[in-house]
């Protein structure tokens, strides 16, 4: 009887063993495949950048073009990212901004206030005045940044950036 008894109780204390053991892999697992992936699945937010618009460009209908530098974190990486923008007052407080990266591959157009176009120098892609494509193969619009206007300060978001933020320029 006194066999049998310590029988059971050693089996208990081999479970109870294995199974704070088992709750310990399992808990410091997890918290290290946090540690270690995390950052990769962690969206960054978007970074406002104030911009100014030249006094010329303001004063007719076409674009000024602006440059975004700015830090970029891609997972465990932080690089410096540059890219380009048209910005456009539309009213006292509004203005839009069109990514400068052709949606074909990525090239920098040129706005021609002339003929009030958008062109990318690399296959002729062309679009309008709202970043419409007109005609060539850019498959889709000129992308958008989002805009605010604060104490008249113009503010233009990171977020909306197309191919990663790194726009090449080739113009
Ligand atoms: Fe602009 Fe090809 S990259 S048309």
């Amino acid at each position: 009887m006194s066999n049998e008894s310590d029988m059971n109780r050693r089996k208990f204390m081999e479970v109870g063993i294995y199974a704070i053991t088992g709750a310990i892999t399992v808990v410091s697992g997890a918290a290290l495949t946090r540690f270690a992936v995390g950052p990769s699945f962690r969206k960054e937010k978007a970074k406002w950048i104030e911009v100014e618009l030249d006094e010329a460009a303001e004063s007719n209908p076409g674009f000024s073009r602006v440059v975004l530098e700015y830090e970029k974190k891609d997972g465990w990486l932080t690089a410096s990212a540059r890219t380009l923008a048209y910005v456009k007052r539309v009213k006292a407080d509004e203005v839009i901004a069109i990514s400068a990266a052709c949606t074909h591959l990525g090239c920098i157009v040129t706005w021609d206030a002339d003929k009030q176009i958008f062109k990318c120098p690399c296959h002729d892609g062309l679009y309008d005045p709202e970043g419409q494509v007109i005609s060539g193969p850019p498959p889709g619009p000129l992308r958008r940044h989002k805009t605010r206007i604060e104490d008249g300060r113009i503010l233009l978001a990171t977020d909306t950036v197309p191919y990663g933020g790194d726009a090449h320029e080739r113009a």
